[in-house]
């Protein structure tokens, strides 16, 4: 296998080797400094690494799976191949990207919940083209359908659940009338693979959510920020878009903006860095993008799985979505992952506990130990919380979260220290690296996992708990904040895993 320095110094000299002559043409078209140049392209790895082979995933959800393994016949066999974070495809792990960006995989990916019209997405079901939900919006006006966004109780799907409704009237509260309106489609959380379903089942869906937020806040531009590893759904998207484009969309103007590979662009202010042609590294926040957004003009940024959510509820009324949850307000799309008969995306009400998810998901595989309830960023639970709702409240309670519910189940034959090892990599690797505290704790903590892996002595370990306080305390965005999360979790509750010896 290709130890982790020789990748890095490859994927340098591929820097250096291709793109100088580029960054000195790019500088002199556009009279950016080519240092400004070198430091945007050196960021996103799909441009830095343009020509580096598979992509074969090292998610959490892949490594179980056996991504190393699959890494090393790609390697054996001659075949140039590199380790990527996340490719977003953990139902179908291990899974691979071509070098023209389609996925390799085994399994056929996207089981999702059966089609039922009485479910806000329905997944299952078929994508309308009629639209009626934005002739719907015409009639409320903009007061009425805050009114309906009001009383769905809809918190925002892409991981912070803040109430859509009070984001876009912020919007409107301001005083500058050039406004945005942005789809966050960046999903690269580990674990997390629902609004790709969205994307490619419902693109009319998603379209006419944004253009209802769009008239709504008084917005004529609309943006879609996708990760470029999702080539499939940008196609899908795009196909739907020229079917209505001249129809219902008529006087809106959509443009789509690929990601370029980096994680922490879907954090929206380092998304308008990106969208900006800067390197995406969050902004420090107040200002927030509803008073300084794209451009620095007023901007709602929302989820694709909110926006999804605003024609039902428009359609149907906020009062219905909200029945449809159980502890929280509306369905939820909950990914389902690792140890499990089917994993996929499941239409469920917000608040179902692991055991109804995974009873949905076809059962557990083996004797299930921990999970980790919405992606890397929220850490590890013991199986014991198998009954806990999965909503935003019951979660932080226990000092987790629901993120973007990127749910991935581990059972006995998974070493909890090697799955807290592959999220420390990935934090690692997906650091801007702007501040201090993330940049250096990052590695700190991937360093003494591995030191923990190879030696099996807990001393390796001992000065966790101060760097993830610094790490919290100091860092200037969410992954920084939540990067030693993984490993602080699994030792708390399964103290046994690291403390010299195997699992508990
Ligand atoms: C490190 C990091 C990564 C994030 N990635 C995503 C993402 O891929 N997609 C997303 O919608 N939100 C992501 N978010 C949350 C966004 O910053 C933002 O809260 C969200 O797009 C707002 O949409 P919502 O209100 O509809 O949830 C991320 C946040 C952080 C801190
Ligand atoms: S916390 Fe990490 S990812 Fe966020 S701004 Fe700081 S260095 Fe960048």
């Amino acid at each position: 296998m290709l130890p982790k320095g020789a990748q890095r110094d490859r994927v340098l000299k591929v820097v250096h080797d291709t793109s100088q002559e580029e960054v000195e043409r790019v500088s002199r078209e556009t009279g950016v400094p080519a240092a400004d140049v070198y430091g945007a392209a050196s960021f996103y790895t799909l441009i830095s690494q343009p020509d580096a082979g598979a992509r074969v995933c090292q998610g959490l959800s892949c490594r179980m799976a056996g991504s190393q393994e699959l890494f090393a016949d790609y390697l054996e066999r001659g075949e140039p191949a590199i380790y990527a974070s996340c490719i977003g495809q953990c139902d179908r792990a291990p899974a691979v990207l071509s070098p023209k960006m389609a996925v390799v995989s085994q399994r056929s990916a996207g089981a999702v919940s059966a089609a039922n019209p009485e479910l806000p997405m329905n997944l299952g079901g078929s994508d309308s083209l009629d639209y009626s939900a934005l002739a719907r919006s015409r009639e409320l006006g903009g007061e009425g359908v805050l009114a309906a966004l009001d009383a769905s109780g809809l918190q925002g799907r892409g991981g912070a659940g803040f109430p859509a409704g009070r984001k876009w009237r912020a919007v409107l509260g301001e005083t500058e009338t050039e406004r945005y309106v942005i789809c966050n489609a960046d999903e690269a959380e580990p674990g997390t693979f629902k609004d790709r379903e969205v994307m490619l089942r419902r693109p009319h869906l998603l379209l006419e959510g944004l253009a209802i937020c769009a008239e709504t806040i008084g917005a004529k531009e609309v943006y879609l920020y996708i990760r470029g590893e999702f080539q499939e759904p940008i196609a899908r998207l795009k196909a739907a878009l020229a079917e209505v484009a001249d129809g219902p969309l008529a006087g809106l103007n959509y443009h789509f903006v690929e990601g370029h590979g980096a994680y922490i662009c879907g954090e929206e202010t380092a998304l308008l860095e990106a969208m900006e042609g800067r390197r995406g590294m969050p902004r420090i926040k107040p200002p927030y993008p509803t008073q300084e957004g794209f451009r620095g003009k007023p901007t709602v940024i929302n989820n694709v799985e909110t926006l999804a959510c605003v024609p039902p509820i428009v359609l149907r009324g906020g009062e219905w979505f909200k029945g449809l949850g159980r502890t929280e307000a509306g369905t939820k799309l909950y990914c389902i992952s690792g140890h499990v008969e089917t994993p996929g995306v499941y239409e469920l009400p917000l608040g179902v506990s692991l055991d109804e998810l995974v009873a949905v998901a076809g059962g557990y595989v083996g004797e299930p130990v921990a999970f980790s309830p919405g992606g890397a960023s929220s850490g590890f639970l013991p199986i014991s919380e198998r009954e806990r709702a999965l909503d935003f409240a019951s979660l932080s309670e226990v000092g987790s979260m629901l993120g973007s519910a990127g749910v991935v189940v581990l059972n006995e034959t998974f070493d909890l220290a090697e799955a807290a090892c592959s999220q420390a990599i990935f934090f690692e690797d997906e650091s801007c690296g702007q501040c201090a505290p993330c940049r250096i704790g990052t590695r700190l903590v991937h360093q003494a996992l591995k030191g923990y892996l190879e030696t099996r002595d807990p001393n390796a370990l001992e000065h966790i708990e101060d760097l993830a306080w610094e790490m919290e305390e100091g860092s200037i965005c969410g992954l920084g904040m939540v990067a030693a999360l993984p490993l602080t979790s699994a030792i708390k509750h399964f103290p046994a895993a690291f403390s010299g010896g195997g699992q508990a």
